[in-house]
């Protein structure tokens, strides 16, 4: 249920709408919602912890410079074309250590497939090989999926093409720049990372017992203080097309498209999906060097197999099957 405190938040955002070309003067906020002045710059804070930029200058009052946007089950489910995806629960958090290991607890808990988790904010976002992702408040998209396939622990790295080709997509239909896929996770456009995806699988017995793919894609630049920490250099799709990009669309586009290949893939099996990633790939017939836990492995990609791994021959002849790595 809607408190007071978030009425007057809500009336105090639309007016600050109204008037984003000036500054809406604290004393006249106080007036207009007979509140104290004290009153009125709190709920300034409460609004840019949710992730509104909300400018303040003495003497003047305050300027809305940025919109959030609410990532809530109602407003993602609105209009949604999925028939699964996000229809069985879509968890908002406006702060999280990791969506990952939100959905894997709701996951254990018997959550169904297609369930998702996304947050404005992760505190502790994951990234492969115990990296971090950085996920500031209403910079990124971090969202995770609970999948419950039919496949077997060594068809998993599937599970990561797909989730590749899903954000690829998503970031077409949103910016309409086809983005490359960089094998296993990275998704680029003109060599910066745009999102990058993490897969988990827990076993049960030997099967696989449940999946969760969570994705993190820039949206908004990340802080510059962050960006020296990063292996590839980032990119944001507001920063690539010029224009403010909504998550909601982001995360819907980003359902739909996954839906599509999972369904495609329970269907069809891994081929189609293999040649849509390759298409958006172009490390198939390229000489590189794969760091694969601590080992620099050097070759040729000859091809991805059928299960999803990268098939890297030396110059010896060898043909390495790789499940993950990092392509240097
Ligand atoms: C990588 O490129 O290293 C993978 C990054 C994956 C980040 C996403 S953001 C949503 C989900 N929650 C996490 O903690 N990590 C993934």
């Amino acid at each position: 249920m809607a408190s007071k405190g978030d009425a007057v938040r809500e009336k105090l955002l639309e007016l600050l709408q109204k008037n984003t070309e000036g500054y809406t003067s604290g004393e006249d906020v106080s007036r207009m919602f007979s509140i104290s002045r004290a009153a009125v710059s709190k709920h300034v804070g409460v609004l840019r912890a949710q992730g509104h930029e909300i400018e303040a200058v003495t003497r003047k009052g305050y300027r809305l410079l940025h919109k959030a946007e609410l990532l809530t089950e109602d407003i993602v489910q609105q209009g949604l074309k999925t028939k699964i995806f996000g229809q069985r629960g879509v968890h908002y958090l406006p702060s999280v250590g990791s969506t990952n290991i939100e959905a894997m607890q709701l996951a254990f808990t018997d959550a169904p497939e297609g369930t998702v988790v996304v947050a404005d904010e992760q505190t502790g976002g994951r990234g492969r090989q115990g990296r971090t992702w950085h996920s500031p408040l209403g910079c990124g998209l971090y969202v995770s999926v609970v999948l419950r396939p039919d496949i077997a622990p060594n068809e998993a790295p599937i599970i990561t093409l797909l989730t590749n080709v899903a954000a690829a997509e998503a970031v077409y239909e949103l910016v309409g720049i086809l983005p490359v896929c960089k094998w296993p996770n990275d998704v680029l456009i003109e060599g910066c990372k745009i999102a990058g995806n993490l897969t988990e699988i827990f076993l049960s017995g030997d099967a696989v017992g449940h999946i969760v793919s969570g994705v993190g894609i820039n949206v908004r630049p990340l802080p510059k203080k962050l960006v020296p920490d990063l292996r590839t250099a980032p990119c944001s799709l507001e920063g690539v097309a010029g224009k403010s990009i909504s998550r909601v669309e982001l995360l819907q586009a980003y359902l739909i498209r996954y839906e599509h290949w999972y369904m495609l893939v329970k269907e069809q099996g891994f081929a189609p999906l293999l040649t849509r990633w390759k298409e958006l790939t172009d490390v198939v017939g390229k000489e590189l060097t794969v760091q694969v836990r601590g080992e620099a492995i050097k070759g040729t990609v000859t091809d991805v197999s059928t299960d999803g791994m990268l098939l890297l021959r030396s110059k010896s002849g060898v043909e390495h099957r790789l499940f993950s790595g990092d392509i240097l």
